[in-house]
């Protein structure tokens, strides 16, 4: 099974999750950001999987992302963005016809999510959901990931590869 997992990610929290997800999936899954994930890689891919950071309640939109570079913050390390934002990457995704899964990192008590957005936009271009989507938790605004997030992706990559068969 060729599977990929890809992600935006400003500080890394959902990279290390997409790679956690992929080791869990096995041998036949990468981790790739959307810059990585081009239209032509994603193509014979049985299995997508994709995910984002919640942002401002919801997923990344341009015009956060803009704020994020431009705002004072308080963030540990510059927000990385040399990849397009989950949203843009889904409005120019071709069509397919592999199922697909979706998560989300955020804190805990926030309002609002990013994965509804997702699964919309990967239906939109054919992609049909196999499993309910996932929330990865910070325990502060940039991170790091609580305690056991990590190894909860791997064990989810495990049981998406079982599904898909
Ligand atoms: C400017 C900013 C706004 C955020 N807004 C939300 C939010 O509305 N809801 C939420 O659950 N988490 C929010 N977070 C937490 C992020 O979702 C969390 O840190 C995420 O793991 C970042 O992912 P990344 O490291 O892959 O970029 C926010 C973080 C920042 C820096």
């Amino acid at each position: 099974m060729k599977a990929l997992v890809v992600y935006e990610s400003l500080w890394g929290n959902t990279a290390a999750i997409a790679r956690a997800i992929a080791e869990g999936i096995g041998p036949g899954a990468r981790a790739l950001s959307t810059a990585e994930a081009s239209g032509a890689v994603v193509a014979d891919a049985d299995l997508l999987v994709a995910g984002s950071p919640v942002l401002a309640f919801s997923l990344p939109t341009d015009k956060m992302r803009e704020s994020v570079r431009t705002g004072p913050g308080k963030a540990p390390s510059p927000p990385d963005l040399s990849h397009p934002s989950m949203r843009s990457w889904l409005g120019a995704l071709p069509k397919g016809h592999a199922v697909a899964a979706a998560f989300e990192t955020r804190i805990w008590w926030s309002p609002g999510g990013a994965t509804g957005a997702i699964l919309a936009g990967l239906a939109n271009a054919g992609y049909r959901t196999i499993a309910k989507a996932q929330r990865f938790i910070v325990s502060g605004t940039y991170g790091p990931l609580r305690e056991g997030e990590v190894e909860r992706a791997r064990r989810w990559g495990a049981e998406l590869a079982k599904t898909v068969g």
